[in-house]
């Protein structure tokens, strides 16, 4: 195996950690969430965390192809009893998480272009995550 195929299938397997803390947060955040915004938030964590699930295949599929083993590890999640709070933790993350895209992004050579497709189409999506959180938090 190349070592930019090593390294890129340790960032990969990295993201894929990530995506299903992330959903698992997002999903646990919305059984517990309460108060008079719950409604609209229960909904916007459920549609994110559906994202969460997709990104997750998506890497699932990519360290296959690069010849990897998808890691069955899941992230360090952050629960928050405070609705406002986990919508602040979240955003934290989303943002971390658009950096480490964008990290990927740059180490992908033009050898794998679906690979740089699929890492794009999440960055994307990460980037909606912010935008999404941040009218929550009403920035
Ligand atoms: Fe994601
Ligand atoms: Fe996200």
């Amino acid at each position: 195996m190349v070592p930019d195929v090593k390294k890129l299938l340790v960032l990969l397997n990295e993201g894929l950690e990530m995506e299903y803390a992330s959903q698992i947060q997002y999903l646990t955040q919305a059984a517990i969430t309460k108060g008079p915004y719950a409604e609209g938030l229960i909904a916007r964590f459920k549609e994110i965390a559906g994202d969460e699930a997709e990104h997750a295949d998506i890497l699932r599929q990519r360290i296959v192809a690069l010849g990897g083993t998808p890691t069955t590890k899941v992230g360090d999640i952050q629960i928050h009893p405070d609705s406002l709070k986990a919508v602040q933790i979240n955003l934290k993350y989303e943002k971390d998480t658009v950096e480490f895209y964008r990290k990927i992004l740059n180490l992908i050579s033009s050898d794998h272009p679906i690979l740089y497709e699929a890492i794009e189409h999440i960055l994307e999506d990460s980037e909606e995550h912010v935008e999404e959180l941040e009218r929550l938090v009403g920035k």
